[in-house]
């Protein structure tokens, strides 16, 4: 027992006196506590710590040895905890939000691996073990199936661990069928091998290599299959999305629309055509649809970056319905953009938008029970690129991020500025795993709507990398953790086989 109940409200939180022989050291903000009342438990987080006397007098004349400050210490000079009550539970481990309160001199204790299985683990479906509590090593599970129901994030500056931490949650969803992944991998880390420092390590095709393809924009040997964007799919919009890429302006938005609207399906291939001709031929083409001859110059010559990329090509052989084959079936993709296409941010948004497009075309189009065998999580990095206030009506992540829970289509958003995200986005996550953050916008903005958001941004202020808060519909209550290892005991636990995972990879690169 760490201390007893001495005051405290429902809405405050409880106060906890430390027994005297529990240092404060030993306590963390973000320490799950139970007290234990009578009838029922209370699962807490601690929420503050202090030190307090009871008595002035004997700052006068502090103790000048450890057995005067024993001596006083308890009766004169103790500590309190600040715990923040989020649910009960009964004798039978029934869960509920707090509605009572516990009785004075009711016991505060560390929280135990068992009382943790009762929160995480025994109302979950697809329980998870993805971390431990910030100062035990017990485990916390997440239920995957309620965090693929809807949208989910994960938050954190650069070096936070949300590319380890997604790693971990999507092996977890592979390995339990409980969706199909199309994760967008614009830093090539979810395909076969991911590098830390000048480790390799593998990653979900090398750990579930039946369940996963690799699609590549580029020449990648370690990919199932190549890309191809035939150029009728790209639309105006999609090039909205890239504009700062190519130094396209509103004017050229509105040419591109005027083409669009005149060619069709045709428009990109026609303005490709024009590249390469006089001044005087583009202005006779202006003319013949109705553009301004200079404005379509400019437009013609803004799509120079675009007609370089190698992926849209106009041939038959159709990647993108072949990745929907493999998602309505149950097997992951990861589509990756290697070599020059690595880290270009044009390539990136642009393959991601299309291809969601289409498969959300698809997918709506699809009976309902077929859409209900198989869920779909799109996932995105750098997502406040496309969810963000101004852009969010122009691509496809915006609508799913907002209907598509009802097609059974979601999204896992990966994000190091969530401040940039449309608010309205923002409320449609579900589950937010907020790693280390530092920028006051970014830590509000994780928190909109969250009832107990103050207090949880106390927490997210002490994370170090690793750590991450976990909260909203796919846990019960709010838990601050430290991620599981990604490294050989996660392999071999979660490999379908029992080989050495890492024996391949040190065959290849020694
Ligand atoms: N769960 C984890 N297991 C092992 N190492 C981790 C874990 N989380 C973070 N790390 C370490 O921290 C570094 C940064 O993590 P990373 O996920 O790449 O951060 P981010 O994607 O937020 O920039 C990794 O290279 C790794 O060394
Ligand atoms: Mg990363």
């Amino acid at each position: 027992m760490i201390g007893f109940l001495k005051s405290g409200s429902i809405g405050d939180g409880f106060v906890i006196r430390l027994n005297r022989m529990v240092s404060p050291e030993t306590l963390r903000i973000g320490d799950f506590i139970v007290i234990q009342g009578r009838l029922y438990q209370y699962f807490t987080i601690i929420d503050d710590l202090r030190i307090m006397s009871s008595n002035e007098d004997v700052f006068f004349a502090p103790p000048d040895d450890d057995f005067k400050k024993k001596a006083i210490t308890g009766p004169i000079i103790f500590s309190e905890a600040l715990l923040s009550p989020y649910i009960m539970a009964d004798s039978a481990g029934n869960i509920s939000s707090i509605k009572t309160i516990p009785e004075h001199f009711s016991i505060a204790r560390r929280a135990t691996g068992r009382d943790l299985e009762t929160i995480f683990k025994k109302n979950a479906t697809v329980p998870f073990f993805v971390g431990t509590p910030l100062t035990m090593e017990e485990k916390i599970y997440v239920d995957l199936k309620k965090l693929c129901e809807r949208n989910s994030a994960i938050f954190g500056i650069t070096g936070s661990g949300k590319t380890f931490l997604a790693r971990i949650i999507y092996s977890g969803i592979i390995k339990h069928n409980v969706a199909s992944l199309l994760i967008f991998d614009m830093h090539n880390e979810y395909g076969r091998m991911a590098k830390s420092g000048d480790k390799h390590l593998p990653a979900l095709k090398f750990l579930f290599p039946e369940k996963v393809k690799v699609f590549d924009v580029a020449n990648n040997p370690d990919a199932d299959s190549y890309i191809n964007i035939p150029s009728k799919y790209i639309e105006p919009q999609d090039l909205s999305l890239v504009s700062s890429s190519l130094h396209y302006s509103e004017k050229s938005e509105e040419t591109a629309l005027l083409v669009y609207r005149r060619k069709g399906d045709n428009w990109l291939r026609y303005l490709f055509s024009l590249q390469g001709k006089s001044e005087k031929e583009i202005a006779e083409e202006a003319e013949r649809i109705g553009a301004n001859a200079a404005s379509l110059r400019a437009l013609v010559r803004h799509l120079n970056r675009l007609s370089s990329l190698e992926f849209i090509r106009d041939v038959d052989d159709n990647s993108i319905d072949e990745m929907l084959n493999y998602l309505k079936n149950g097997i992951s993709v990861v589509v990756q953009f290697s070599g020059k296409y690595a880290n270009d941010p044009l390539s990136y948004f642009l393959v991601a938008n299309v291809i969601s497009r289409r498969i959300h075309r698809k997918y709506e189009k699809l009976k309902e029970e077929e859409r209900e065998k198989q869920r779909i999580v799109i996932v995105i990095e750098e997502a406040h690129k496309f969810l963000s206030t101004d852009l969010k009506d122009q691509n496809i992540f915006g609508t799913i991020a907002r209907e598509m829970r009802k097609f059974n289509v979601t999204l896992s958003i990966i994000d190091q500025r969530p401040c940039e995200i449309d608010e309205e986005v923002l409320s449609q996550v579900g589950t937010r795993f907020v790693l280390q953050l530092m920028d006051e916008k970014d830590m509000d903005a994780v928190f909109q709507g969250v009832g107990s958001g103050k207090r949880l941004k106390k927490i997210l202020r002490t994370l170090q990398s690793q750590e991450t808060l976990l909260f909203g519909y796919s846990v019960p209550m709010p838990v601050a953790m430290r991620v599981r290892e990604y490294g050989e005991n996660f392999f071999k636990e979660i490999q379908e086989e029992k080989e050495d995972p890492l024996k391949g990879i040190n065959d290849i690169y020694g």
